[in-house]
C-alpha cells in the first residue's frame, strides 16, 4: 500500500530560460493554475495525503506563497530543497526520512496526465507492495523520453534513457510507484555520463529482481509532456478547451480534496478567501 507521495520540482528549467530565470517552471500558469497543481492533483487522486516537494534551493518560499502546508486541503505538505539537479533518484535519497519504512509513489514536476480511467488506475498502483510499477504512454518522438518494449503480459524487456535508435515507442511517464527498497537502491546508483543519477538504472535494479511492472495509459487518456515552451501551450490549450467546454476544472485541488471528503465547506470558504477574487475562487463557491 502506498500512502506517501514526492513530487520533484527543482530542476535548471533552462529550456524554457527567460521565463525560468525568477519562477521555477512548476509554478508558471498552466491556463488558469501553476502547473504544481497537476502533478499535485495526480497524488490527491491516488489518495495519497503524506506528500514531499522537492524543490530548488533557494525556491522555497515561492512555492510556501501557493501551496503554505496542505492544511486547506486536508493533506500534509512537507518540503525539502535540492541543492542542484543531480537526477531524478536522489528525490529518494533526500526524501529518505519522509519515506522512512514505507512504500512511495513519485512524479515529476512538469508532468500532466489526463483521462476517463486514471483515478482508477492510479488507486490500483497505490496497492503495490513489493516491487516497482511505471506507467506507459505511446508516443510519437520516443527519443526524447525515457522509453520500455513490454511483451504481451505487460512485463518490460527492455528500457532505456532518450534512446536514439528505436526500439519501442512507448515513453516512461514521470509517474512511478515503488517499494521501500528504492531508498537502499538509489544510493547504490552512481551518476551517468551526463553527471545524473537516471531514473532508468534505478528500475534497471528493480527489472534485474523481475520486479519492475508496467502499466499502459490508452489511446484515450492523454500524457502531456510540458518540458519545452511549445508543449507547455499545447497543454494550457487542452486544460482550456476542456475547461471551457465542460465547466469543469481540471486539478481543482479543493474539489478533489473536498471530494474525498478530506475538507468540508469552511475549507472552502478559506480558500476562497486565500485566493481572492478570481474564476477559480467562483469555481470552489459554486461547490459550496
Ligand atoms: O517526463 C517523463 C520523462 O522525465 C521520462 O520519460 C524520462 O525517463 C525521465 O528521465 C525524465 O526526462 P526529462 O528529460 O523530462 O527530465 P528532466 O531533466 O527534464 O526533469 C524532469 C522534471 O524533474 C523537471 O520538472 C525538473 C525535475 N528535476 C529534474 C532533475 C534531473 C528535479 O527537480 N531535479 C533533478 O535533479
Amino acid at each position: 500500500m502506498i500512502r506517501k507521495g514526492i513530487i520533484l520540482a527543482g530542476g535548471k528549467g533552462t529550456r524554457m530560460s527567460p521565463l525560468t530565470k525568477a519562477v521555477n517552471k512548476q509554478l508558471l500558469p498552466i491556463y488558469d493554475k501553476p502547473l504544481i497543481f497537476y502533478p499535485l492533483s495526480i497524488l490527491m487522486l491516488s489518495k495519497i495525503k503524506d506528500v514531499l516537494i522537492i524543490v530548488n534551493k533557494g525556491q522555497l518560499n515561492q512555492y510556501k506563497k501557493i501551496l503554505p502546508d496542505g492544511n486547506n486541503l486536508g493533506i500534509k505538505i512537507t518540503y525539502l530543497e535540492q541543492s542542484k539537479p543531480r537526477g531524478l533518484p536522489d528525490a529518494f535519497i533526500i526524501g529518505e526520512k519522509f519515506i522512512g519504512k514505507e512504500n512511495v509513489a513519485m512524479i515529476l514536476g512538469d508532468n500532466f496526465f489526463y483521462g476517463q480511467n486514471l483515478s482508477s488506475l492510479l488507486l490500483n498502483n497505490t496497492k503495490l507492495n513489493k516491487g516497482a510499477k511505471v506507467v506507459l504512454h505511446k508516443v510519437l518522438k520516443p527519443e526524447l523520453f525515457g522509453v520500455a518494449k513490454i511483451n504481451n503480459h505487460h512485463k518490460i524487456t527492455k528500457i532505456k534513457e532518450k534512446p536514439k535508435k528505436f526500439f519501442s515507442d512507448l515513453a516512461i511517464t514521470g509517474l512511478y510507484f515503488f517499494d521501500n527498497k528504492v531508498v537502499k537502491y538509489a544510493k547504490k546508483l552512481k551518476p551517468s555520463k551526463r553527471g545524473e543519477l537516471e531514473i532508468v538504472d534505478l528500475l534497471n535494479f528493480y527489472k534485474s529482481k523481475n520486479q519492475l511492472k508496467a502499466d499502459l495509459i490508452g489511446r484515450g487518456g492523454a500524457w502531456l509532456d510540458t518540458g519545452s515552451m511549445d508543449d507547455f501551450y499545447k497543454t494550457t490549450s487542452f486544460v482550456s478547451a476542456i475547461e471551457n467546454r465542460q465547466g469543469l476544472k481540471i486539478a481543482c485541488l479543493e474539489e478533489i480534496a473536498f471530494n474525498n471528503k478530506w475538507i468540508n465547506k469552511k475549507h472552502l470558504k478559506q480558500s476562497i478567501k486565500f485566493y481572492g477574487n478570481c474564476d477559480y475562487s467562483k469555481y470552489l463557491a459554486k461547490l459550496i
